[in-house]
């Protein structure tokens, strides 16, 4: 199995130290070169599905017209309640709470309220991951550098926190989740000693955890802490992140005009993987079976990659640790019908 190249705990040490100066800020990563994949129009209906601090909405904002509509989605409370006040001083924002799989709803509830004439983006951006100030706010639960409550939801009000689930999933899931999720290659004794300690103690705290994570996990990998795949895989899990990501994909190929461009960021190899062959199966159509008396070229690609994968610039990687493993994909809707 490939590497994942996810957050390492160095990386993670250097954003708290970082961020600690910026209490609770978020540095946008690729803030020019996402919105320029947009190519912005000034009477365009765009969405940013991972509002965050709104570092790419503001861009956005500035190379739109008075007609010109940007809805904004996010699980988050906080960053809702941001995208809200930014909203009442532009009304050309539409906020809109949830995950970004169910966008299609925005933009029906948008059209239904008279805010944009129709159902289809001109494009749509995804910033995936958590945010600084997630990260930050030890409350959270998102870090294993900080202590704190073990809860990791991006929206604490819907489902199950970490801690939670922890407490009630059986050992066979825990390690199906670290493994799939972390690519940890000690999943199974982490899942072991989870479902061992819990008996004496529910593990309640980011520390707890982590701290049981550090005693099982005896082969350190260099430069990263030992729990930095876990909780990967835990809050993935937890937040429906990889699920999310596939569904909000297929929708876009009905929910963009022609031209219309879908921008991802990815933190890590799983969902660039995810979104590297969401874009290669649209733009070659699927593996059609030798034999089957269908021509490969009858199929009309609903999607047309732009580029290849976008790295940041080295000025912004040595400004911005936090950007050094992202990597930007851009798609375009063409104009093949829907099937
Ligand atoms: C990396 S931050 C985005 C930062 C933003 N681009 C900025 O410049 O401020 C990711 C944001 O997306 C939100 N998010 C992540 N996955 C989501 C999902 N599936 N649905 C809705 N929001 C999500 C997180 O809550 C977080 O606020």
């Amino acid at each position: 199995m490939k590497k994942n190249k996810a957050t390492n705990s160095s990386m993670e040490e250097e954003v708290v130290a970082k961020t600690e100066k910026k209490a609770f800020s978020h540095e946008t990563v690729m803030l020019n070169e996402a919105v320029e994949a947009l190519q912005v129009k000034a009477d365009g209906c765009y969405i940013d599905a991972t509002y965050g601090r709104g570092g790419h909405s503001s861009l956005i904002l500035e190379q739109l017209g008075p007609e010109g509509r940007l809805i904004v989605i996010d699980k988050d409370p906080e960053a809702i309640a941001h995208a809200k006040a930014k909203q009442a001083e532009d009304n050309r924002i539409v906020v809109w709470q949830g995950a970004f799989s169910d966008f299609p709803d925005a933009l029906n509830e948008a059209v239904a309220s008279g805010e944009i004439s129709s159902n289809k983006a001109d494009g749509l951006l995804l910033d995936l991951g958590v945010s600084s100030p997630q990260l930050d706010d030890a409350s959270r639960g998102f870090s294993f550098m900080r202590e704190g409550a073990l809860d990791m939801r991006m929206n604490p009000d819907v489902g199950m926190s970490a801690s939670e689930w922890l407490q009630k999933a059986d050992e066979a899931e825990i390690a199906d989740v670290i493994w799939r999720y972390g690519e940890e290659r000690f999943s199974r004794r982490i899942a072991k000693d989870i479902v061992k300690h819990r008996e004496e103690e529910e593990i309640v705290t980011t520390k707890q955890l982590a701290d049981l994570i550090a005693a099982t996990v005896y082969k350190k990998e260099p430069g990263k802490h030992p729990a930095t795949r876990s909780f990967q895989a835990i809050r993935i899990f937890i937040n429906r992140e990889l699920d999310d990501l596939t569904d909000c994909l297929d929708l876009s190929i009905k929910h963009l005009v022609t031209q219309g461009r879908i921008v991802v960021i990815s933190f890590h190899s799983l969902e660039d993987r995810i979104v590297k062959r969401f874009l290669q199966m649209h733009q070659r159509g699927p593996k059609i079976p030798k034999g089957l008396p269908i021509m490969a070229d009858q199929y009309a690609p609903k999607m047309r990659m732009v580029g290849k994968a976008h790295k940041p610039s080295k000025d912004e990687v040595s400004g911005n640790v936090r950007s050094r493993s992202a990597i930007m994909r851009i798609g375009e809707r063409t104009d093949a019908p829907l099937d």
